[in-house]
C-alpha cells in the first residue's frame, strides 16, 4: 500500500524579493556554527582547563579578562553570534510548530525583543564593566581595588 506524505508546512518563499531570509538564515546557521565551535571551545578551555582550571573563576578572574580588549571582543563575538544563531533557530522551530498566524507573530516578536535586550545588555556589560568604580563604597569593592587607588 502506497503512503502519501503530506507536503511540509513552510514559510512562503519570496522569489521576487532580493533578500531571501530562509536562504541567508540557512547560510548564517552554518557560518556562525563554524565560528562558534572555535569561540565556545576556546572559552571553555581558557576558563575551565588552562591555569588553575575551574578553581580560578572568581570576580578578579572576570575583571582581568574584561580589562583586555582581546577577551572583550572574543566574548562580544560569542554573545552576538550565539544569540542571533539561537534566535534564528527558534524562528525556524516557531515556523515549524506554531500554526496560528497570531501566535506565530507574537512568539517571533518576543524572540526579537529578548534577543535585542540581551545583546544590548551583554554588550554594555562587556565594554563598560569597571571592577573598581570611582564612586563605589570601599566595603563593597574587591581587595585588589585598594592597589589600584
Ligand atoms: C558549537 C557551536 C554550534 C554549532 C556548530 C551549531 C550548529 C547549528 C546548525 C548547523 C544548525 C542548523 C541545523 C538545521 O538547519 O537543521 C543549528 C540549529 C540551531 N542551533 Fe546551533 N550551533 C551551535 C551553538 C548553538 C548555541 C550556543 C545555541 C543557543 C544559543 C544554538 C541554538 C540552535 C537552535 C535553537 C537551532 C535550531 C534547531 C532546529 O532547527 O531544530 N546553537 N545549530
Amino acid at each position: 500500500m502506497a503512503t502519501t506524505i503530506e507536503a511540509p508546512r513552510s514559510a512562503p518563499v519570496h522569489r521576487n524579493r532580493r533578500f531571501n531570509i530562509e536562504k541567508w538564515g540557512w547560510i548564517y546557521m552554518r557560518a556562525s556554527g563554524v565560528v562558534l565551535v572555535v569561540l565556545i571551545f576556546g572559552h571553555l578551555f581558557i576558563n575551565l582547563v588552562a591555569g588553575d582550571g575551574v578553581r580560578q573563576i572568581d570576580f578578579a578572574f572576570i575583571a582581568g579578562k574584561y580589562a583586555t580588549p582581546f577577551w572583550q571582543i572574543w566574548d562580544a563575538l560569542m554573545l552576538w553570534l550565539a544569540l542571533i544563531h539561537g534566535a534564528n533557530g527558534m524562528r525556524t522551530i516557531t515556523n515549524d510548530y506554531v500554526v496560528s498566524p497570531l501566535a506565530n507573530r507574537v512568539v517571533k516578536y518576543a524572540l526579537v525583543a529578548a534577543t535585542v535586550v540581551l545583546i544590548v545588555l551583554g554588550t554594555l556589560v562587556i565594554f563598560t564593566f569597571d571592577p573598581c568604580p570611582a564612586n563605589g563604597l570601599a566595603a563593597n569593592l574587591p581587595d585588589f581595588c585598594k592597589a589600584v587607588k
